[in-house]
């Protein structure tokens, strides 16, 4: 097929709008997959296909014949995977591409994605094909759903495709519209190869396996590459084509989408974005200008469930790493917890598939601790820092950060117009900055608002207020959006004047006493009366600023309740409730000579 005849596009929808359905449909409708397959081929993950939602972005080519002109096409669809967390995984395959779908479930109506993903399309420059999907269903709202794209994208109503991945409908036509209307890539057939980085992941069998597209010029299997991020130079051992397995070819040339194996391990060394040159021969032009790494957004530490698992979840950890650059890991020793990890991640649900992982695909069970944002510090002595865990914070004697910044999102809420004051209310008690609230069709019912929000406040229960107000009928997603000063102090907490810096937490100046007082509250329910006076205290800059106490259990008590519980006198019981008791010590730990059991301890600091 000649460069002119390959169009690159991807199909974007908020979640469970039925992309994957539709892939499939496409994949089947070309012969790539077989008519009777079930499962839904891309998403290729145990995880994915449990929960439903695609997380690693995959990429299928297929030829198709058009009925319009008779001619022959190769259509490279790119996968991109559906939720809020990664959005920067939308947005690096977007850039592969010249063409999108913007798919809308017809009987939901626009949602916070439609309009997020609508927007990144946007701004790559692409050619937006809109399409209504899951026309089948019988509450399926057509001309409203329509109204409300055209409101969005500027397409006319009579331009809004309907598709059905269940029953085929509508697929014909929308493969013409992405011949017809997604240009061919603009590469340079005859000029130096060059080819832009998408993807990249480890494959046990083969190796590093980079995703490009390539913009000019021709590759052929064995020659060497140059990574602009690296510098490195590698061999390609092969190369080829998605079908959607790798299939090998002995050259890929301007306007395909490919693959190409290298014998490196580690998926750190390649930066999405990067650009890939021949070595050796003449570099065409500037390197592809880049995306920006992605940061992590939420810290948690991640510890084995099982303190004796610790080895398995080394083992797990390090495997794992090596198919998600997108995780930052680094290893931690928590007094209660053991050896385990402190991690960063996309987001909240990313912590959350990373966590599923690590128990179905390698069998260990593990806790994480409850979510933090990174902060930028200005220290004293002028140099800045990024501190995520409030155990980093500096305390006395060291001096307090001239200046604490946190992260922002921009948030996209999409709602009936009658749950807007509720909603406003939640966004201002999370300290939020209305940006602008518009209506998303002409009878104004369906409300798009944007907020500007601090991460932190996101990440605690937001969603979760936000569905309960809602019913379930608000749908929200967020991008990253800088950074602002926030009268930020570390809590640190005293159990019997001893500090456990396990325990100390991030609160806002204003908000410490009555934070720190809750959350003793919380430590005081917790952690047993034990023979001898517990004093709880948190502190902020030296002073405390709450405190409990516990106090202790009389000795004569302890006697009594042995007797009580054993009140039939039967010695076997009496004996298995001194078994019990004995069991029940092993595994309390001592901190500060207190003697708390792992559970309160978990308690305290679990998400
Ligand atoms: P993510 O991968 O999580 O983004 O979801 P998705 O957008 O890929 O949605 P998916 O294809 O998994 O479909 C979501 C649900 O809608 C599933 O229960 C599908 O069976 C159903 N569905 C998808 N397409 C259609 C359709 O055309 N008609 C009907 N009736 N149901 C559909």
């Amino acid at each position: 097929v000649p460069p002119e005849r390959n169009r690159n596009f991807s199909i974007i929808a908020h979640v469970d709008h039925g992309k994957s359905t539709l892939c499939d449909r496409l994949l089947q409708s070309c012969g790539v997959i077989p008519e009777n397959a079930r499962e839904q081929f891309l998403d290729g993950l145990e995880v994915e296909r449990e929960r439903g939602i695609t997380v690693k972005a995959q990429t299928c080519s297929m030829l198709v014949r058009s009925e319009k002109d008779g001619l022959q096409y190769l259509l490279n669809l790119i996968d991109t995977p559906g939720h809020v967390d990664f959005s920067y995984e939308v947005s690096r395959s977007l850039h592969a591409c010249q063409g999108a779908v913007l798919l809308c479930d017809a009987v939901q109506g626009i949602q916070a994605q439609t309009v997020s993903t609508f927007h990144q399309a946007f701004e790559a420059d692409l050619e937006v094909l809109c399409a209504l999907s899951k026309v089948d269903l019988d509450y399926a709202q057509k001309e409203e759903v329509k109204r409300q794209m055209s409101v969005l994208t500027g397409v006319s109503t009579d331009e809004v495709l309907e598709v059905s991945g269940k029953t085929g409908q509508g697929v014909p036509s929308l493969l013409e519209a992405i011949i017809h209307k997604v240009p061919p890539p603009r590469g340079k057939a005859q000029a130096p190869f060059k080819a832009l980085l998408f993807d990249a992941y480890y494959d046990s069998r083969r190796g590093m396996v980079l995703l490009i597209a390539i913009e000019d010029g021709e590759l052929r299997k064995g020659s060497k590459i140059h990574c602009s991020y690296s510098g490195r130079v590698h061999v390609a051992m092969d190369i080829g084509l998605l079908y959607p397995d790798l299939c090998s070819v002995d050259n890929l040339r301007s306007g395909q989408i490919g693959f190409i194996v290298v014998g490196a391990k580690d998926i750190r060394s390649f930066r999405v974005g990067e650009t890939v040159w021949q070595e050796g021969g003449e570099k065409s032009g500037e390197p592809f200008p880049g995306f920006k790494p992605a940061h992590p957004m939420v810290y948690a530490g991640i510890f084995p469930e099982a303190v004796s698992d610790g080895e398995k979840l080394e083992t797990a950890m390090q495997r794992l790493l090596l198919t998600d650059a997108s995780v930052e890991a680094r290893r931690d020793i928590s007094p209660v917890l053991g050896s385990g990890y402190r991690c960063g991640f996309l987001g909240l649900l990313h912590l959350d598939v990373f966590r599923q992982r690590l128990s179905r695909e390698y069998g260990v069970d593990v806790l994480a601790t409850s979510p933090t944002v990174p902060y930028h510090l200005l220290l004293a002595n002028g140099t800045q820092v990024v501190v995520e865990h409030a155990g980093d914070f500096p305390t006395p004697p060291a001096m307090p950060p001239k200046e604490v910044e946190e992260p922002l999102v921009t948030a996209t809420i999409v709602l009936p117009r009658e749950l807007t004051p509720g909603i406003q209310q939640l966004c201002i008690e999370r300290r939020g900055e209305e940006l602008s609230v518009e209506p998303l069709d002409n009878a104004g019912e369906r409300i798009l608002m944007k907020w500007r929000l601090p991460l932190a406040e996101v990440i605690t229960d937001f969603f979760d207020k936000l569905q309960a107000l809602s019913h379930g009928f608000a749908s929200f997603d967020y991008q990253p959006a800088g950074y602002q000063p926030v009268d930020l102090v570390k809590v640190g907490v005293r159990l019997n004047n001893e500090h456990v810096d396990a325990l100390s937490f991030f609160a806002l100046r204003a908000k410490a006493p009555e934070v720190s007082r809750k959350y003793l509250e919380k430590l005081e329910k917790v952690i047993p009366a034990q023979l001898f006076d517990i004093g709880i205290q948190a502190v902020v800059g030296g002073k405390v600023v709450a405190k409990v106490r516990i106090k202790p259990i009389r000795k004569d008590v302890v006697a009594q309740k042995i007797l009580s519980h054993g009140h039939s006198g039967d010695p076997s019981r009496k004996a298995k409730l001194l078994e019990r008791q004995k069991e029940g010590k092993k595994r309390l730990r001592e901190i500060a000579k207190v003697q708390v059991p792992p559970e309160a301890f978990v308690a305290m600091v679990k998400m």
